[in-house]
């Protein structure tokens, strides 16, 4: 126990350096791997492009802010929202056309400034925890919200603003009817369910981009594909997971901690996810929960379990920490629940 929880530490440290260095900018820009699934080769690039990718691994380009034009409107509860110029044309029309199917929505946020999406993280962070907020929030430098192509709706039903997430979400029939328009206008849906050990974050039915491509827009939405993955940064192919048979957790509770490692893994540039697994109850003893405690002396957890791992590196791994074009398996994941009833990460590795 203790050999495990001190290389976890190493790990969790060489990763958490690897992962300062590329947001100080320190590590050269390349341009990403195509995969067998794709349709496009990604060449990353410092200039504005409407096609440009930012994600967890990848950040707003450089020359992005001088080149943005941009256009700024007052939503329905009266907050002023930014929006990328040619985008904000695209929404109106889908507005109008979602209009005419009496569905009824607004802009609750389009771009953010770097410091506006720290206020967000900071939040979050206080509010839900860390891992919570990672799986959520994109990190400052790195939200597509910076690029001004991304927006955020809001929904209006029977007259009502409906702008909290999670009462967003219920309203599954009429986001069903958003996301067939989409591509029409060239947006796509850009968190999906299910792919977030591609795209690093939960399911967002109201995060939509614009790509400024109706056919591209069409091919990614029919194909049910992530951004990453047709631009050859990422796989398509099918992750296994086996939640196993638990009296301790429910389904619900173990879908949402592999969603919090999902989101945690999609910091690791282009690894391939290729199954999780709920360890067993057997995993869930007295004396894992006191090594548990005894790694954060500020949580007193109550609850914890573990998941393991098989992933592969890329041919040549962006991360320090891992091996190049290597199978990694049974890498360990122990999580605990915190006092919002969410998933911590507490330890991950070997
Ligand atoms: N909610 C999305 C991931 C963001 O913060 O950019
Ligand atoms: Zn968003």
């Amino acid at each position: 126990m203790k050999k495990r929880s001190f290389i976890s530490i190493i790990i969790c440290m060489c990763l958490m350096a690897t992962l300062i260095l590329t947001s100080c900018g320190e590590k050269a820009d390349t341009e990403s791997k195509s995969s067998k699934n794709t349709t496009a080769t990604y060449v990353e690039s410092d200039d504005f492009s409407y096609m440009a990718l930012v994600n967890k691994t990848h950040k707003l380009p450089k020359n992005w802010e001088k080149q943005l034009k941009t256009v700024k409107m007052t939503n329905s509860v009266g907050d002023e929202v930014e929006t990328e110029k040619k985008a904000y044309d695209a929404y109106q029309k889908l507005k109008a056309a979602l209009k005419k199917e009496k569905i009824y929505v607004d802009l609750d946020s389009a771009r953010r400034s770097v410091k506006e999406q720290q206020r967000i993280m900071d939040d979050f962070t206080k509010q839900y925890g860390a891992d919570y907020a990672a799986k959520t929030v994109a990190k400052p430098g790195y939200s597509e919200h910076h690029t001004g192509l991304a927006l955020d709706l809001y929904l209006i039903v029977d007259g009502k603003d409906i702008v909290e997430n999670e009462d967003m979400i219920k309203f599954t029939e009429i986001w069903a009817k958003i996301h067939k328009l989409l591509p029409k206008y060239g947006f796509i849906l850009r968190y999906l369910e299910g792919k977030e050990h591609i795209t690093g974050y939960g399911y967002e039915p109201w995060h939509i981009r614009y790509i400024d491509d109706a056919k591209a827009a069409k091919e990614i939405t029919d194909k049910g594909i992530t951004f990453e993955s047709y631009l050859g940064t990422a796989s398509e192919d099918p992750v296994k997971i086996d939640y196993g048979k638990s009296k301790l957790y429910t389904k619900k509770q173990l879908e949402a901690a592999v969603i919090q490692i999902k989101c945690k893994f999609a910091f690791w540039h282009e690894c391939k996810l290729e199954n999780i697994r709920y360890a067993g109850d057997k995993a869930v003893t007295e004396k894992n929960l006191k090594w548990i405690n005894s790694l954060d002396k500020n949580n007193k957890y109550k609850k914890i379990c573990e998941f393991l791992m098989d992933f592969h590196t890329p041919e040549k791994s962006k991360d320090d920490a891992l091996e190049s074009d290597h199978e990694y398996k049974d890498y360990q994941w122990w999580l605990a629940q915190n006092e919002e009833g969410g998933w911590d990460i507490v330890s991950q590795g070997y």
